[in-house]
């Protein structure tokens, strides 16, 4: 431990909050992902009521873990990292309070507008402008504090980890910014700015880069400092990490069109989000090698390291999925895929294989530290945790694929006189039994993350202030 860094009291309790929110937001957004799967199944479950049909319960959903689970955890994360990386605390206290209690106030409003049907019906960005105004104002305050933080540092570089937040943080708020521009006519109902195919392309440049840069961007700057800090090995190339994230960045933000093949949209913006997306699998794997690589000579840590464990699956299911979105983003296989439960499948092995498996791996390493705990309140629940993670996605993704090539297949199926050979209810029909594995695969999954909220409190109550210097809020003793 360096002078530097003994005399440095890093701001704890604004990470302390966003990653005890991100555990709370993951049970709730996971639960809600079991109910509506459910809802697939048994569709009574939609209660006859329309607030709790499954057409306001999935946009809840899809904000509830994107930008509750995943944005608290990437807020939680950035702040830990760029405070320890740059050896200063965070340039605001008060300012990062602003940006806690701000995101939690957008997510409530989420919460209340999403079952009372007000929307703006773009996907991802589906809440009014109100909401959209406040959420602006509490990013511009998160960038400031990142931003400004570096700024202050006190190392001579930047760690490759906050290249990343740090892209992430700034276009997400020009995507945020340029997709949600639109013309209110009441307090709650809005026209978007664009219209026709220009909207659609917008509103995909818009959807795509939430992928790249919040759902992927973001959660590498995570992976640069996890796993190497959890492995205690140094980062695999560094000189590679800076061509992935220029190749990343430079690449990802072309790519929209993929998700409007066969539409309005001009042939040619279509092939070229289509070859964009096929070269985009080089930066993508690039990072999932140097990742896995950074465990070169402490592969055996994985016999006995649970946290690692889930560290190195995140980034199997990264590389996995990076593989399967530049196939999916082939015009031919498109043809096949879309609108099929492929495109859930292909989701979910991103949003669990990698976002909610990279981010619970980073929080079990975060936590201790932060409440000043030598480790975890159990190993053996974090083992078990894994272990319903891996096979929970596994369940999920694997029945997805079966769903989506036998709908691609029998809805493209055609009779010697050209009539279709299976109604559409037929396919639903096949579909059935993969719904139920599905919702089986995401039970497991979220029981998880029930174990990991449990784990949670105790480290949390467990934490003996004594140990603990406030003042400083770092842990006495605890290396940093
Ligand atoms: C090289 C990387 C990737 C490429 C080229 C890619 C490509 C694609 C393609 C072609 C689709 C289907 C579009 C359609 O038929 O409608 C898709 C959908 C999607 N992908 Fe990926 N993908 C990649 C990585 C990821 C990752 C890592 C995640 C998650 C963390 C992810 C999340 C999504 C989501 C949420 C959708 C559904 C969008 C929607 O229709 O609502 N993708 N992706
Ligand atoms: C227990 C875990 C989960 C379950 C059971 C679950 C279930 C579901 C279901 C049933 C849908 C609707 C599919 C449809 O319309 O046919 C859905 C959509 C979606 N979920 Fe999840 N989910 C889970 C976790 C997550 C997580 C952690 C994320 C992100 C980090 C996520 C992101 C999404 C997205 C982006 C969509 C929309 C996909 C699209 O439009 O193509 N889910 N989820």
């Amino acid at each position: 431990m360096s002078t530097a860094i003994s005399q440095t009291a890093y701001n704890y309790k604004v990470v302390r909050q966003f990653a005890v929110m991100t555990v709370i937001w993951g049970v709730i957004g996971m639960g809600l992902g079991v109910f509506i799967a459910s809802q697939l199944v048994w569709p009574e479950l939609n209660f006859g009521l329309e607030w709790t049909s499954f057409g306001r319960l999935r946009p809840l959903h899809t904000n509830a873990v994107i930008f509750a689970f995943g944005g608290c955890a990437l807020m939680a994360t950035s702040f830990y990292v760029v405070q320890r990386t740059s050896q200063v605390r965070l340039i605001s206290d008060s300012l990062a309070a602003f940006v806690f209690w701000g995101w939690q106030a957008v997510i409530v409003l989420a919460v209340i507008t999403l079952p009372l049907g007000y929307t703006s019906t773009k996907e991802y960005a589906e809440l009014e402008w109100p909401i959209d105004i406040l959420l602006g104002i509490v990013w511009v305050a998160y960038a400031v504090v990142f931003f400004g933080t570096i700024v202050k540092r006190k190392t001579k570089h930047i760690y490759v980890g906050n290249w990343f937040f740090g892209a992430f943080i700034l276009v997400t708020a020009l995507l945020h910014i340029v997709n949600s521009a639109a013309v209110p006519v009441s307090l709650f109902k809005s026209y978007s700015a664009y219209s026709g195919a220009t909207d659609a392309m917008i509103q995909w440049w818009y959807g795509h880069n939430a992928v790249g840069f919040f759902l992927t961007t973001g959660f590498l700057g995570m992976m640069y400092y996890f796993v190497p800090k959890q492995a205690e090995r140094p980062i695999y190339s560094y000189r590679l990490s800076i061509v992935h994230f220029w190749a990343l960045i430079t690449l990802y933000i072309w790519a929209g069109p993929h998700h409007l093949h066969y539409t309005a949209l001009p042939d040619w913006a279509q092939s070229l989000g289509m070859a964009m997306s096929i070269i985009l699998l080089a930066p993508s794997w690039g990072g999932m090698i140097n990742g896995m690589m950074s465990l070169s000579g402490a592969w055996h840590k994985l016999r006995t390291d649970p946290i690692l464990r889930f560290l190195v699956v995140s980034l199997a299911f990264y590389g996995m999925s990076t593989f399967e979105g530049p196939m999916m983003a082939i015009k031919t296989v498109n043809a096949l895929s879309h609108y099929t439960d492929w495109t859930i499948g292909h989701v979910h092995a991103g949003a669990l294989g990698w976002v909610a498996m990279i981010s619970i791996g980073a929080l079990y390493h975060m936590l201790p530290k932060v409440y000043g705990r030598e480790q975890m309140h159990s190993i053996a629940l974090i083992n078990v945790h894994f272990w319903l993670a891996t096979i929970g996605t596994v369940l999920y993704i694997a029945s997805m694929w079966v769903n989506g090539i036998t709908q691609g297949l029998m809805w493209r199926a055609v009779n010697e006189d050209g009539t279709l050979t299976y109604s559409f209810v037929e396919a639903l029909e096949a579909s059935h039994p993969g719904y139920v594995v599905r919702m089986i695969g995401g039970a497991f999954f979220a029981t998880g993350m029930l174990f990991m909220a449990y784990n949670t409190f105790r480290t949390v109550r467990a934490a003996k202030p004594a140990e603990y210097d406030a003042a400083a809020q770092i842990p006495v003793g605890v290396a940093h």
